[in-house]
């Protein structure tokens, strides 16, 4: 995806308020998908143990409604932004919001994961230690490779 001139990507974590089950939360995604691809968004969203982390990324006020409207849906609390930050390209330009549960086979399977293997999604691990969630989002970057 490209054309965009103010590229910009925020990452942020939280906690969902009602137990969200791998299929919801993945039909759920499959409608986020389809708004992204319109606003030309990209991203992650990573799922573990009723906590989330992702990813945004496109077009500098796209990105920045769109968090507008994530902070404020009842279905997460605790929404703790990570980094808000210019980029100079995206780190998932082939997803429209890749989703990833974290204790899935796959993911035990990825390079670099054994640092996070037990790590929960919680802003107690996260917030000020923006290396560590580049670390982490690292993980799932080359999925994105096409
Ligand atoms: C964890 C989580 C992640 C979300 N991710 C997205 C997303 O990537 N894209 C999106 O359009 N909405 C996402 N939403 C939903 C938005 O909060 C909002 O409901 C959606 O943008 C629809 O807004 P609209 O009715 O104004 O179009 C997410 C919600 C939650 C709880």
């Amino acid at each position: 995806m490209s054309g965009t001139k103010d590229l910009h990507q925020i990452v942020y974590i939280s906690t969902a308020t009602t137990a969200v089950g791998r299929e919801e939360a993945i039909a759920q995604q499959m409608h986020f998908a389809e708004n992204n691809k319109r606003r030309a968004i990209t991203g992650i969203l990573l799922y573990r143990a009723g906590n989330f982390m992702q990813v945004i990324e496109g077009d500098k006020t796209v990105v920045r409604e769109l968090y507008t409207k994530i902070e404020a849906d009842p279905r997460h609390q605790d929404v703790v932004q990570l980094l808000d930050e210019p980029i100079v390209e995206r780190a998932f330009p082939n997803w429209s919001m890749g989703m990833e549960d974290l204790d899935s086979e796959e993911t035990r399977a990825k390079p670099g994961w054994n640092a996070f293997l037990t790590t929960p999604l919680t802003a107690r691990e996260f917030f000020g230690k923006p290396g560590k969630v580049k670390r982490l989002l690292d993980c799932f970057k080359h999925d994105n490779d096409t």
